[in-house]
């Protein structure tokens, strides 16, 4: 036997036992007589002490331990003198009698401590030693603790887990494939799944009703810290829904995750179209845990000579609650950061409503006082305020001013990570205009059901036509979206056609399930979570990054295995890939 116990399980009721334990040297302290160890494995930390009567062969396998050395350890647990609170088992220590070097160490090339002195790509260049760190494991402990709650509820209400495969059919939902040459099929080409859009579609056609799968999807698209070229799904489809139905199910999900793993109640479950969710927060997934919405001054404020607002198409803000007091400096580095490309403004007005309830502008020579407490009317501010205004094309303004108000949000210790309000985003537009390729593409996917109010409009105005979509939302975080399905094959063409796929094209890409649609297709719904965001959100971390035991970096390569890597000739041979590639 290994061990009797692991390294975070002894406690001073212990004292007096025989004990075995084995695990990974963190520290040696030598200090002249005695020499601790600190001994760790995945359950905790337990010290070890050998003094100078320990027996000659022992002391002499001490003084070789290095850091990160596997060991075995005999020993009797003892009453430590010098008590340590931080840990679970600091009031005790094991007195060693015997030692088993299990295996040599080289020295890490980083320390394996909560605060690592290791920068990112050493870590992930050597993942297996970061993974061997309290932070990083335990983020991936506590992904699969939610895994396990998802398949607990999702069992209890009878979805069955399905998998479906990883070699499939190239399926359009807005990012690049990542394809799979075939061997037996020169010249022809799998694709991994950018999800199994169409193959849950295909297990409500045949009748599963209520389908679940924690499953790897593939996109290969720019990385962001909320993004990975590899990343899982909480995929589920449902049968005989109606949106409301899919809604209820999922926000159920949402709370018993939130009860089960962080002991965190939702009282709020709100739903907000996405027109209003763009006009009031500048953005399809806005961040509620704070107020500060988007104000619209366009038709109070032009006509005054102000150039600048006379030419723009829309003229908005925020009021920052308590400002009023920031000095020149904080207003300048405001201005500056609006006005970075990725924000994109020409500038920044401001209006100071000060304490005493005068106002001061940064436009003052083109408004009256009189004129500026109009805008405090439709601010709603109040003296100590502060109002931060922005003008130009209006779509862009107002992504503008929602970056503004999160940056607020931020200065003003308004986002708390200990705060969750989730919100579904619903209505979405069916359709998105591309200015460069002069088309519609779905905003969704090609298979989302447009509202049936607004089928008529689906020739005549396709850009209004809304969508039986929606987006769960968690503070500002896109944590999953869904719709209903279109199940009819008449209007699953129309949308083709739309999209700007001729029939060929559609028969090609799609006949696989416009066939199945012909054979009594129901009606159906259905979601897909970001676990990975999931996660990252429980496990208050700002990217997905270290939810994922071997990630990616942001080139999308794994740098530990130094891969996408060259293959061999012979390997291109047998892909019959080799020319190709030459001639590249
Ligand atoms: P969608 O494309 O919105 O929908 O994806 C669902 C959720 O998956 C997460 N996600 C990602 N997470 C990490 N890295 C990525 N590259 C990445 N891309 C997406 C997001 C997102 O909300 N088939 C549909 C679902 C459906 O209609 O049922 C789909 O995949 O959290």
């Amino acid at each position: 036997m290994y061990r009797t116990h692991t390294c975070g399980e002894l406690r001073i009721e212990n004292q007096g036992t025989q004990v075995t334990l084995a695990g990974w040297v963190q520290r040696v302290r030598n200090l002249g007589g005695m020499t601790f160890v600190d001994l760790r494995d995945r359950y905790g930390i337990t010290q070890l002490v050998f003094d100078e009567n320990t027996n000659p062969t022992v002391k002499s396998k001490v003084d070789e331990l290095g850091r990160e050395y596997v060991i075995q350890a005999l020993g009797i647990v003892r009453e430590r003198s010098s008590k340590n609170k931080n840990i679970p088992t600091g009031d005790i220590e094991i007195e060693v009698s015997g030692l088993n070097i299990l295996n040599a160490s080289l020295v890490p090339p980083f320390t394996i401590e909560d605060e690592s002195d290791g920068g990112d790509d050493i870590r992930m260049k050597y993942r297996y030693l970061d993974l061997r760190r309290n932070p990083v494991r335990n983020t991936l402990i506590l992904r699969a603790k939610m895994a396990h709650a998802v398949r607990s509820y999702l069992n209890s209400n009878d979805f069955i887990e399905t998998e479906t495969p990883v070699l499939i059919k190239s399926t359009p939902e807005g990012a690049r494939d990542f394809v799979v040459p075939s061997r037996m099929n020169p010249g022809e080409f799998y694709a991994l799944p950018q999800s199994p859009q169409q193959l849950k579609q295909l297990l409500m056609v045949a009748g599963f009703d209520r389908y679940y799968q924690i499953v790897k999807c593939f996109r290969d698209e720019d990385l962001r810290a909320d993004r990975q070229p590899e990343f899982t799904q909480i995929d589920c489809e449902m049968s005989f829904v109606e949106q409301e139905d899919v809604l209820n199910m999922f926000e159920g999900l949402t709370r018993y995750l939130f009860n089960e793993i962080k002991g965190v109640e939702i009282s709020e479950f709100p739903r907000m179209p996405y027109a209003e969710a763009t006009k009031n927060y500048g953005s399809d997934k806005p961040d509620i845990r704070f107020g500060m919405q988007i104000k619209e001054l366009t038709g109070l404020v032009k006509g005054k000579g102000f150039q600048v607002f006379d030419d723009a198409e829309f003229i908005g803000g925020i009021c920052a609650e308590g400002c009023a007091e920031y000095t020149r400096k904080q207003l300048d580095e405001l201005t500056n950061w609006v006005k970075r490309p990725q924000i994109g403004a020409k500038g920044m007005v401001y209006v100071k409503y000060n304490t005493d309830g005068s106002l001061k502008s940064s436009v003052d020579k083109f408004y009256s006082p009189e004129e500026l407490a109009k805008w405090a009317e439709v601010f709603g501010a109040k003296p100590g305020d502060l109002m931060l205004i922005l003008s130009g094309p209006k779509n862009a303004m107002l992504k503008a001013i929602g970056e503004l108000r999160l940056e607020m949000g931020n200065q003003l210790g308004l986002r708390d990570k200990n705060v969750f309000k989730p919100l579904w985003v619903v209505d979405f537009p069916l359709l998105e205009w591309d200015e460069e390729t002069k088309r519609f593409y779905a905003m969704h996917h090609p298979f989302t059901s447009p509202k049936p109010e607004d089928i008529p409009l689906l020739e005549t105005d396709p850009g209004a036509v809304r969508a039986n979509a929606y987006d769960l939302v968690i503070n500002g975080v896109e944590i999953g979206g869904g719709s209903v399905r279109i199940f009819d094959k008449e209007l699953q063409a129309r949308m083709f056609n739309l999209l700007g796929f001729t029939p060929e094209q559609a028969e090609y890409q799609f006949g696989f399930l416009m066939n199945a649609f012909k054979y009594g297709a129901p009606p159906h719904a259905g979601i897909a979570f970001g676990f990975d965001r999931l996660t990252s959100m429980f496990a208050g971390l700002d990217s997905i990054r270290d939810t994922i035991a071997f990630p990616k970096n942001n080139s999308g390569r794994d740098v530990m295995m130094d891969c996408p890597s060259v293959i061999s000739n012979e390997q291109l041979d047998e892909l019959q890939l080799k020319i190709d590639l030459k001639e590249k």
